[in-house]
């Protein structure tokens, strides 16, 4: 028997900032309720958003300028010169070169993305053709910010059966895109941002001591309305209309108390749940790795399970929430900085649309 191994991480954000101040002067919010409510302080947003949002924070009329944005997009153009795939490959590079191995050498990618850049085909192959693939199968996991648990255990299984040695797992979002920067789509626009994280995972025999251990994956669809988008989805006829913008259905939807309270308690479930099917306490775990959903949420489980801060790494503050991102950018700024290390027990866990979730342990 085989299991994956993490041999290599990697990250990549867009260089533009926006900070809660720029936020502020864009819509009615502030800092001191950004930072209250989900401890974000700054985000990272692809340049097509930041030359809109800097626009926006000098315009005197901004329900006009958000309006013309739909309408003729920023200034004629509508085209995002950076995209998740490219944020998806510049994460991908790094976990090679960490892993010391070529993209030539990946058998299989999963690529994990909320926001996909087309409606078809998926970012994952946007991104394998950057890197000028023509043959390496690509899977792409629409599974939001729970993604990347999920792609673990896709990759981890076809690894136990020996179908693929080396597999690069992505997780990729632009979700600036999707935000309505405005008084209506504050709630959500406060919240996402965009980036990508990336791992390659090896194979190795399934009686080495570090490896991925057990996965535990789960969901509700039967709340989706709690958090969702039509956007440009085939819930509607015609896809793309006017009218749907008119009423607001491009934009996305979330019950943010309804988000928070689920959150809370499938997080402390699917914990308990992998802790249990090992016969482990949460003690037992060295380092806990969560999707970055607000910091309040992240309090909420630490109090729940009493993890010491010592044993948890956060990073909303600076990034904010990059869904299916999260995960592995998480991974690799804990690992960079030393804080997790070879030989320590890891669970990682996220949460997020479907609503879907669940939880991976590994020996790093
Ligand atoms: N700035 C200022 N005021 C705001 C903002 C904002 N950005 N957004 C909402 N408000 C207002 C509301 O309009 C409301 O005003 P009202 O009382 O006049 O109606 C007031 O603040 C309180 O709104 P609530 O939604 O009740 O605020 P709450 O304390 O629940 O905090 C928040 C909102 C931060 C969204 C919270 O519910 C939350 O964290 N939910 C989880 C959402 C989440 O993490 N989603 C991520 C996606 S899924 C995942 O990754 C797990």
């Amino acid at each position: 028997m085989r299991k994956a191994k993490i041999i290599g991480t990697g990250m990549a954000v867009p260089d533009c900032v926006v900070d809660n101040h720029l936020l502020a002067r864009c819509f009615s919010t502030s800092d001191e309720w950004i930072t209250q409510r989900t401890g974000i302080k700054e985000r990272r947003v692809l340049p097509s958003t930041y030359r809109f949002l800097q626009r926006l924070a000098e315009a005197p009329d901004k329900a006009a300028l958000v309006q013309a944005a739909y309408d003729q997009g920023v200034d004629g153009n509508i085209d995002a010169e950076l995209t998740p795939a490219d944020l998806g490959r510049e994460a991908s590079e790094m976990a090679l070169k960490n892993a010391g191995v070529g993209i030539e050498d990946i058998d299989f990618i999963i690529v994990t993305t909320t926001i996909p850049e087309y409606a078809y085909p998926h970012t994952g192959a946007v991104m394998s053709a950057k890197f000028g693939l023509t043959s390496t199968p690509v899977l792409n996991l629409q599974q939001g910010c729970s993604g990347f648990v999920y792609a673990l255990a896709v990759a981890d299984a076809f690894i136990r059966i020996g179908t693929y040695q080396k597999v690069l797992v992505v997780g990729a979002e632009g979700l600036s895109t999707m935000l309505e920067f405005s008084d209506r789509g504050r709630d959500m626009a406060v919240l996402f941002a965009d980036g990508a994280g990336a791992v390659v995972l090896q194979s190795v025999d399934g009686s080495s001591r570090s490896g991925f251990i057990s996965h535990h994956l789960h969901q509700d669809g039967t709340i989706l309305d709690k958090l969702y988008g039509e956007i440009y989805g085939s819930s509607t006829y015609p896809i793309v209309s006017k009218k749907k913008i008119d009423d607001g259905r491009a934009r996305p939807t979330m019950n943010g108390r309804g988000v928070f309270t689920h959150a809370v308690r499938r997080f402390k479930e699917v914990m308990r749940e992998t802790l249990d099917a090992q016969g482990l306490t949460s003690e037992d775990v060295d380092f806990y790795l969560f999707h970055q959903a607000n910091q309040r949420i992240l309090d909420a489980i630490a109090e729940y399970a009493k993890i010491p801060e010592h044993k948890m790494f956060n990073n909303v503050h600076k990034y904010g929430n990059t869904s299916a991102a999260s995960v592995p950018i998480c991974i690799h700024e804990a690992y960079a900085a030393g804080r997790v290390r070879e030989g320590d027990l890891v669970l990682t866990a996220a949460f997020g649309a479907g609503f879907a979730w669940g939880a991976s342990l590994f020996r790093w």
